[in-house]
């Protein structure tokens, strides 16, 4: 038998992009994201996707419920603190999914025992006792987790995760919740507690690093080796602080060196990269160009010798074919000449399913995208789809034109023409440069409070006719929205993400408050 045939190498891939991810700050989804996010995780092959923490908000809760409905195989996980009133809350959240699991955790580090819950050794114990037995008598499948497991002392930590599976959790996570581990302490954790803790070895073990330290694939993988069969993990490392180990890190490491790391997945790897710029394009947290695997630069050769190595044989240069992480070659698509089965076709090979109405409106976009840049390239392609999505997903405001004056002689001025309601209005304003007039006009046409919080562009292609991705994160009343949009003029893309950050604003509002929007006349 292989390694690849040895079922007890198979490592589960949990997921918890849509929870741990969406806990970094700004990194806040839509639901309708959250679905989008899900429904390809589960096209993916990912085991487990833990969907969000029920209790913490109405959106946890209505994203929980929504993400049980349309997950077909995956396991779909709801987080609970270790209350009764968590743990209901989240099986709650979890009553349509075709396989639920309560995962419930409490902190049992010093630290977090003494300032964080204000109890004692026992009390704790007691606690674990209660909640891992109430979770198991409304599931079968309950994961529990020792916050803050790698400083916990560990005569401790064998009492706590004994008490846990002699109640009946049927997952352990041992999570090192603020990236302190290293990967031989890693490893030895996990070799400590199969050997003390009796009835451990029945359970599927699970590792959940932070990358403080930037070691959070390393972790994991050690905890592999060392006995864990579970990683969990999120799509580019998303997540608190430094984030959690990158999904695609792990995945291709046990892909490419079985030699060394004798395990699999059930990860088809060639979605990573679709998911990868999804994530990206959501949470408005750009991919840093070297980021292993998904980085833009992670299969780029610019030195001479690289280049020529890369021109004889691929393999003198690269560990792993770019087509694995579903990365086609950037290669040139189509002219304005292309019509629609090839516009089809080519949608097809970059696995954007989208339905006949969007494909008409894609299509237009495609073709005054042809006429306005002379290549096209499939990131052109990914970049515009999205953008068709984001902009007719919720339209109460639409943009009809931009036009402005800028440059060293001031002041630049924006005019601005939405359809607001069905209703044209415009406005002009002046700025500090262009993008502030337009911005300054957008508020007098739409009067909001929400303040901006990121207004970030990057380019989607190279040379000077590459469109322009523009993400804006706003906040109201503590709640983020995420607006998104491509052009190949800067300024028709950051006035319609901005608009499209707004619908989401309202969209968000009429769900918590019924207070309309005003407008101005
Ligand atoms: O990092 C952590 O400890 C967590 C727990 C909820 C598992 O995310
Ligand atoms: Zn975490």
């Amino acid at each position: 038998m292989t390694n690849a045939e040895n079922p007890s190498n198979r490592v589960v891939i949990f997921d918890t992009t849509l929870r741990d991810g969406e806990q970094s700050p700004g990194a806040t989804m839509t639901l309708e994201e959250k679905i989008k996010i899900a429904t390809l995780l589960d096209e993916m092959g990912v085991d487990i996707i833990e969907a969000g923490f029920p209790i913490a908000s109405d959106g946890d809760f209505e994203a929980v419920t929504a993400v049980s409905k349309v997950v077909k195989n995956s396991v779909v996980c709801g987080l609970a603190r270790a209350s009764k009133g968590d743990i209901q809350r989240a099986w709650d959240a979890l009553q349509y999914a075709k396989k639920p699991r309560i995962h419930t955790f409490i902190g049992t580090s010093p630290l977090h025992r003494e300032h964080q819950l204000s109890m004692n050794k026992e009390q704790v114990l007691d606690k674990i006792r209660e909640t891992v037995t109430f979770a198991r008598s409304l599931c079968d499948n309950v994961q529990w987790s020792p916050m803050d497991a790698t400083r916990t002392e560990h005569d401790y930590l064998v009492e706590a995760v004994s008490i846990a599976v002699e109640c009946g959790a049927t997952t352990i996570n041992i999570p090192d919740t603020v990236g302190y581990t290293a990967p031989g302490e890693s490893a030895e954790l996990i070799r400590m507690l199969l050997r003390e803790v009796p009835g451990l070895d029945k359970c599927v073990i699970a590792t959940h690093c932070h990358n403080d330290l930037g070691m959070a694939t390393a972790n994991s993988l050690a905890a592999v080796e060392a006995g864990a069969r579970q990683i969990e993990c999120t799509i580019n490392g998303l997540g608190e602080r430094a984030g959690n180990t990158a999904l695609e890190e792990v995945v291709m490491a046990m892909k490419v060196r079985p030699d060394i790391m004798p395990f699999f997945t059930g990860i088809d790897t060639t979605k990573i990269m679709q998911l990868s710029r999804i994530v990206s394009t959501v949470s408005g947290f750009p991919v840093q160009f070297n980021k292993a695997i998904v980085g833009k630069n992670a299969f780029a050769h610019e030195s001479g010798i690289h280049q020529d190595g890369m021109l004889k044989h691929a393999g003198t240069f690269e560990i792993m074919r770019p087509e694995d992480v579903g990365l086609t070659e950037s290669n040139l698509v189509m002219g304005k000449h292309s019509g629609r089965a090839a516009f089809k076709d080519k949608l097809v090979q970059l696995g954007m399913d989208i339905g006949d109405n969007a494909f008409q409106e894609a299509f237009i976009r495609f073709k005054a995208l042809a006429d306005a840049k002379k290549e096209v390239y499939d990131d052109d392609i990914i970049a515009l789809i999205e953008d068709t999505e984001t902009s007719t997903a919720h339209s109460r405001f639409q943009v009809i034109s931009v036009s402005g004056r800028f440059g060293t002689e001031g002041p630049q001025t924006a005019e601005i023409k939405l359809e607001i309601d069905g209703v044209e209005q415009k406005h002009e304003a002046e700025g500090d440069g262009p993008v502030d007039a337009s911005f300054n006009a957008i508020k007098e046409l739409i009067p909001h409070t929400a303040r901006l919080q990121l207004y970030q562009v990057h380019a989607v292609t190279h040379g000077t006719d590459a469109q322009a991705e523009v993400s804006v994160r706003m906040e109201e009343d503590g709640k983020l929205v995420t607006g998104h949009a491509a052009h190949t003029d800067t300024m028709v893309a950051s006035v319609r993400a901005y608009v499209n950050a707004l619908n989401k604003l309202m969209l968000r509002r009429e769900k918590s408050a019924p207070k309309p929007m005003q407008q101005t006349a």
